[in-house]
């Protein structure tokens, strides 16, 4: 008997589409921030149905790569990318080669050698997502960098203050704690303050960057100043790790001078809402009863994450007709924060095209309301 060759035809690799980058907010326009907002509508009302999943990212591989630890973002961007039907490889350093000592780039070129169509990074190093999508032909998104940007955070934190609220222009928003190794803080502030709102920062003096007002926000040592008439009060994690730098005195005195309580609160807008990006400190940043208490927006932004980021990953796919540019690697735009965005001068509309303008043959077109 002579042997049986199974004969597998080729399957094309469709070129990619454009790859659009998320490396950080400041260097978006306005406009693309508010596209992504409303493109996350859009997959929010899908993940409202009673099977949350669409077909936008068939045939796509998403390679999640870990170099720090997270709950939140890694989870959310997972379960964004199996709701887009996106295959999903991940990545923690831990237990790869990296620990043999592997570099970041070698890394890197390994997984995109294997033909993965987008990375999504979180490394301890500011710049490493920008490296990489110097090096690479794959998209990548920035899901934190060192003290950098956080951009798929403050995209969800947006999300939510306009769910709650209706709008961010205008929005009185204090944002508390240790802002100078928050990239939390620096990707909220690049975005809010592009879409019109007043931002204030707060925190003790050591851990406040030097200059900061000059990206168009308040910035003051004072708390009751900060919360007061304040429609969304973020507080930040104080970083256990800083203890050791001497920026604090300690966390029991942070707490007396800057943790959020009920007490507190009695200065800001009475429908204020209290958010923060977790993890959570109780009793240092936010007491119980504010923490879990009914201003408490925290795990809706938790919820609101996992919509964000598949507007994200659907512009990263170049799949999104709507999606615009990004000055990739800017340190930071000239912010005009006394130039207003109007809610009825949006350019793109609420809910994405099912037309992209650059069509993949493997995957059907894209849209959040496509087939299941
Ligand atoms: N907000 C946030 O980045 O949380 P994780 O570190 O758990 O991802």
């Amino acid at each position: 008997m002579t042997p049986t060759t199974l004969k597998v035809p080729p399957a094309p690799r469709v070129a990619p589409a454009r790859k659009r980058d998320l490396l950080g907010l400041a260097g978006l326009e306005r406009a693309e921030i508010v596209h992504l907002l409303d493109s996350a509508a859009a997959f929010k009302a899908v993940l409202e149905r009673a099977v949350p999943k669409v077909p936008t990212l068939r045939g796509q591989t998403v390679a999640n790569l870990f170099f720090e630890n997270s709950t939140r973002t890694r989870i959310s961007f997972e379960l964004a990318e199996k709701r887009l039907s996106a295959d999903v490889v991940s990545f923690s350093a831990s237990g790869s080669s990296v620990s043999k000592g592997e570099s970041l780039l070698d890394t890197a070129r390994n997984i995109q050698a294997m033909q993965i169509d987008m990375i999504v990074i979180r490394h301890s190093s500011a710049g490493a997502p920008h490296f990489l999508a110097r090096e690479l032909d794959t998209a990548v998104i920035n899901a934190g960098d060192g003290a950098h940007e956080h951009p798929t955070q403050a995209l969800l934190d947006m999300f939510t203050m306009r769910e709650k609220l209706g709008r961010i222009a205008g929005l009185k928003v204090a944002i508390i704690g240790d802002i100078q190794h928050s990239r939390v803080a620096r990707s909220n502030l690049f975005g809010l303050t592009k879409l019109g709102a007043e931002v204030t920062l707060c925190g003790p003096a050591t851990l406040l960057p030097a200059e900061i007002e000059r990206f168009g926000c308040r910035v003051t040592s004072r708390l009751a100043e900060a919360i007061e008439g304040a429609d969304v009060i973020m507080a930040l994690r104080i970083q256990l790790e800083r203890q050791r730098q001497n920026r604090l005195p300690s966390l029991r005195e942070y707490a007396q001078l800057y943790g959020l309580t009920r007490e507190r609160l009695a200065g800001a807008n009475p429908e204020v809402i209290i958010m923060h990006p977790g993890p959570i400190n109780r009793g240092v940043e936010l007491s119980q009863d504010v923490a879990d208490g009914p201003g408490s927006v925290i795990l809706d932004q938790v919820t609101n994450g996992v919509a964000t980021r598949m507007a994200v990953l659907f512009r990263a796919s170049g799949l999104d007709p709507g999606a615009g540019e990004e000055d990739a690697g800017q340190a930071h735009p000239a912010h005009r924060a006394d130039e207003s965005w109007s809610e009825s001068s949006r350019p793109s509309p609420a809910v994405p095209s099912t037309s992209p303008n650059r069509p993949r043959p493997s995957s059907p077109a894209p849209s959040p309301g496509g087939r299941r």
